[in-house]
């Protein structure tokens, strides 16, 4: 008997996961992927630990129901602080079928290949640096690489209220641009470990010295993701390939579908959900 197939899922506190679903339709063209953004409780970033992990499995458990195999956390405070407890606790309860995967991991492998001082600068929200998972999660891959954090709790407010041109965004990325470089004069890549952030990197760039990588992490994302596909055979079966893409917000649906095709580069229309 041939198994059910459903669309890949994809999952953000807001919009930032669109500048990754982005790159995995640009990878995965013909993959069917299915986007949540849970904008009535963005952001997620100054929300402790149990908050953002109930949220996460909520959206977790929705996707399983509309039979989702396979889940993104395009996000990577829910990567930091949901993905490891649903993965070890709730996955075997609910499915040991379905897997659930983040952001931090694939992109903590490749960062050696951006920097050459092995000097690397995170930017993030301050639930991810809080959770130190950057830290530890390099460290594992690559013990010879400084990581300097700087947490950037304006920014996704900023992203998520169509402010990213305005001048208290400019303010806002010089002053913390300032204090990164200033903690670690010898960084040469800067990671931009929080997915709304590809939307300030015109910005980010006009502070930082040349020759230093701003690294995005949707690219990335998406090669892992190819790769991974290519490995569980048991999991791509399981994924519809019509190249179709379907979105939902908690919030409100016309505010969504303005702001969603400035990060996803096309129109979209969502349908709401509560979750
Ligand atoms: N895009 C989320 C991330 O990558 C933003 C988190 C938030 O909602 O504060 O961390």
């Amino acid at each position: 008997m041939n198994a059910e197939k459903f669309p890949i899922a994809v999952f953000d506190s807001g919009y930032g996961g669109l500048t990754v679903l982005k790159e995995l339709c640009s990878s995965l063209p013909q993959y069917d992927f299915i986007y949540l953004g849970d904008n009535a409780r963005a952001p997620y970033g100054p929300l402790d630990f149990n908050t953002v992990y109930n949220y996460t499995l909520d959206a977790v458990k929705w996707f399983f129901k509309q039979g989702c195999p396979l889940v993104i956390l395009a996000c990577n405070t829910a990567s930091a602080k949901a993905l490891r407890s649903i993965q070890q606790k709730d996955l075997p309860n609910i499915d040991s079928n379905k897997r659930v995967l983040g952001v931090i991991r694939p992109t903590s492998e490749v960062i050696k290949n951006y920097t050459l001082t092995n000097h690397v600068g995170i930017m993030a929200t301050a639930g991810t640096v809080l959770s130190q998972s950057y830290l530890l999660e390099i460290e594992k891959f690559y013990p010879q690489i400084k990581v300097t954090q700087e947490a950037c709790p304006a920014w996704v407010q900023l992203v998520e209220e169509g402010k990213h041109y305005s001048i208290e965004a400019n303010e806002s990325v010089q002053k913390h641009i300032n204090q990164l470089l200033l903690n670690d004069e010898d960084i040469d890549c800067i990671l931009l470990a929080c997915t709304h952030y590809p939307l300030l990197i015109d910005k980010i760039k006009q502070f930082i010295p040349a020759g230093v990588n701003v690294v995005s992490q949707g690219k990335i994302v998406a090669a892992s993701l190819v790769k991974y596909l290519q490995k569980h055979t048991e999991i791509d079966k399981l994924c519809t390939k019509n190249a179709k893409r379907n979105f939902y917000t908690t919030g409100n649906v016309e505010d969504f579908n303005s702001h969603a095709s400035i990060f996803f580069g096309e129109e979209v229309s969502a349908l709401p959900i509560k979750l």
